[in-house]
């Protein structure tokens, strides 16, 4: 079948901190009411003259909602793409939302601990397959106890000694008293696309890419435009 022009694109935009970069990234290469849009508790909202939808999502759902086209693209962190492993092509490296899966733990455990003599631990994380392949190269056999958010708390009421969770300024370690151990990863935000509407809706898909792709990597060419 002929590719058309005329599809509406549904793209699924991260709620928190990533909502905010992905937003200018949409006004800087022309989609001006995207902000406007989005400004409400509405999870889907439509621009009808550019033939867009928006999804307002929760970041690990994203790749779920592309993978199966719910979304025909979304902008998604390279650590829940990494944890997550979906079938979904991933174009472009968006740059903003940089941060770092660490190991991390009470700074008096820190104190006595020396990461050359686990071999046993029990870790919290949001990442357990990212978690469970890392200590397992290691050698190091893990007891995975899977949280959805507030990972930090963990240590402090005894649920696990250590975590598994990302750190973008350090702060919320810091303020609870945890400090990082060892790296596991680095993650940005990425652009990502269902494998089938990048067949049938191949034409506005690709401009999208493209827009972005210019915007990405000339910010201030994108700008100007
Ligand atoms: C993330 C992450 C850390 C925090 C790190 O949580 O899980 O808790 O941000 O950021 P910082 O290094 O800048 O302090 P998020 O804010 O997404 O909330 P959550 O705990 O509900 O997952």
């Amino acid at each position: 079948m002929e590719p058309t022009n005329n599809d509406v694109i549904a793209i699924a935009l991260p709620k928190g901190r990533l909502l905010t970069p992905a937003l200018e990234l949409f006004e800087g290469i022309g989609f001006s009411r995207v902000r406007e849009l989005v400004d409400s508790r509405r999870l889907i909202c439509e621009d009808r003259d550019r033939q867009l939808r928006f999804l307002i999502l929760r970041p690990a759902d994203i790749p779920t909602y592309v993978e199966h086209g719910a979304a025909d693209m979304g902008i998604a962190g390279k650590d829940q793409l990494l944890e997550q492993r979906r079938d979904v092509y991933e174009p472009l490296d968006l740059g903003f939302g940089a941060c770092r899966l660490v190991v991390a733990e009470p700074a008096a455990l820190h104190k006595q601990d020396d990461p050359h003599s686990w071999s046993y631990l029990r870790v919290a994380t949001k990442y357990p397959n990212l978690a469970e392949a890392y200590f397992s190269r290691k050698g190091i056999q893990v007891e995975i106890i899977k949280l959805t958010g507030s990972l930090e708390l963990a240590p402090l009421v005894g649920l696990a000694e250590r975590i598994v969770d990302l750190v973008e300024t350090g702060r919320t370690l810091k303020e609870n008293g945890l400090v990082e151990v060892e790296e596991i990863a680095r993650a940005t935000a990425r652009l990502i696309v269902n494998r089938a509407s990048l067949k049938t809706k191949y034409r506005r898909v690709k401009d999208l890419i493209e827009q972005m792709r210019e915007r990405v990597e000339t910010p201030a060419a994108g700008a100007r435009t």
